[in-house]
């Protein structure tokens, strides 16, 4: 196997990687502790006196993380009961055989997309220890809060989607391929609103999405969509009735984020560029703001129940396709595992036999480029494809904010010039990829 360069880790210092574990982390375990405190009087209500020392418990658990993570204190191994448990240890052990025999893996000295993982893992696990509680998303609230915050936003888009399908039949290549193109760039920029990177805060989208699509063209730093609409378009070109083009999405951030994954598909969908859409979301609450099977529920009905016509409407639909089985939700644990995608195919061998039934999978935000390219020291040139690192169960795409430092397939010198006019252009969520990779 070609030699890949080493891992994004804290022991960098200076780096995002060690700022996040040193400030943004501890700052989110925080915010953790927070929420449950302040839900005390809910699960005393729901839940009496068991209630109230769960919720102990569970601050006491995540307090004594927090200062594990702090200190730089070996990782231990998980022991609740879920079925990703032996996973998770397993790569301990691996991390661990990696080491010198005396050295022990920990918070600043693993790769850092390990770590992270494993804290949001341990979030967890505290929560899964102390039933009746066990089941509560500490990030419910703030997932909640920017969708009401993104109101205008899903307003204005879900008006422009229903206005759009009004004469979808009548377009012809060109005017869809335009709209393709615009409701891809919403939902590329859509990844601005993440809660992780804003360490919890509110980070919602309150601009209208569609109007600021040409002054950010710009800052979309590599654009595939060209081939990203030639695949679509011949795929429906060669169709027969029977046949079945499907695309993938492996979502990213509930709220308003979701929104514009939503309004891509219901667009895709109706425009018979695709037959069927398949969505991927988290099994457990992840890196704050990512979409469980929850969120995904939650959001439908909110839409269905809204007063804005456009936004029940859109809700209506949505619900329609769903129970047509032409949108369909999958959660999978191998996503919230810590092993970058190249090693899928071994680990979750399901998941990835299902990947490749696809015509398309859209790679929706940081994360799962970070996944995508294993989180290391690539140089910005080397080609998307190589980075992979064989990870290919279908063409695949990533729609991807710039918001942690790794990037490849940029042109000579492109990198280079931002490293010193904008130092932190890698995480400032500024700039933006359409990346896309065809070649098996
Ligand atoms: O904290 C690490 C990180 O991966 C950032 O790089 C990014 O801001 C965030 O978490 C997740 O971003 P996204 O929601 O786009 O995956
Ligand atoms: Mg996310």
């Amino acid at each position: 196997m070609a030699t890949v360069p080493v891992s994004l880790a804290g022991s960098f210092q200076g780096s995002f990687a060690y700022f996040t574990i040193k400030d943004r982390l501890p700052q989110i375990l925080t915010r953790v502790i927070d929420t449950l405190h302040r839900h005390k009087n809910e699960f005393f209500e729901e839940h009496g006196e068991k209630g109230i020392e769960a919720e102990k418990n569970a601050i006491s658990i995540l307090s004594k993380l927090r200062n594990e993570l702090q200190t730089d204190k070996p990782l231990v191994p998980l022991d609740d009961k879920l079925p990703d448990v032996p996973l998770w240890n397993q790569y301990l052990e691996y991390q661990q055989n990696l080491l010198d025999g005396n050295e022990q893996p920990s918070w600043f000295q693993s790769p850092w997309l390990y770590v992270e993982c494993y804290m949001y893992r341990r979030i967890h696990e505290a929560l899964v220890h102390n039933p009746p509680i066990d089941d509560y998303d500490v990030f419910k609230e703030a997932k909640v809060h920017s969708f009401f915050e993104s109101q205008q936003a899903i307003i204005a888009l879900c008006t422009y989607l229903q206005e759009l399908l009004k004469n979808i039949e009548d377009l012809d290549e060109k005017q869809l391929q335009e709209e393709f193109f615009k409701l891809l760039q919403v939902s590329l920029w859509g990844n601005k609103c993440d809660l992780s990177i804003s360490a919890g805060e509110d980070n919602s989208q309150k601009a209208s999405p569609l109007k600021l699509l040409d002054n950010l063209k710009t800052f979309i730093l590599v654009d595939d969509m060209e081939s990203i609409w030639s695949l679509l378009i011949n795929s429906k070109k060669r169709r027969t009735s029977k046949d079945v083009t499907r695309v993938d999405i492996v979502l990213d951030n509930a709220g308003y984020e979701l929104i514009t994954d939503l309004i891509l598909a219901d667009f895709l969908l109706s425009s018979k560029l695709v037959t069927e859409i398949h969505f991927h979301g988290k099994c457990i609450p992840w890196y704050v703001s990512d979409t469980t099977k929850q969120d995904f529920n939650w959001t439908i009905k909110q839409l269905q129940s809204a007063n804005n016509r456009w936004m029940s409407r859109c809700g209506m639909n949505w619900e329609g396709s769903i129970k047509k089985g032409v949108l369909v939700y999958h959660d999978h644990m191998f996503w919230t595992l810590p092993h970058e995608f190249c090693s899928m195919a071994q680990v979750a061998t399901d998941l990835y036999t299902e990947l490749q039934k696809s015509h398309l999978i859209i790679f929706k935000g940081d994360l799962n480029y970070r996944k995508l390219t294993g989180d290391r020291k690539w140089e910005f040139t080397v080609p998307f494809h190589q980075a992979l690192n064989k990870f290919h169960p279908a063409p695949l795409c990533s729609l991807r904010t710039l918001k942690s430092d790794v990037q490849v397939g940029l042109k000579p010198g492109q990198g280079e010039q931002f490293v010193t006019s904008e130092p932190d252009w890698m995480i400032c969520g500024k700039y933006g990829v359409v990346q896309f990779d065809a070649s098996l």
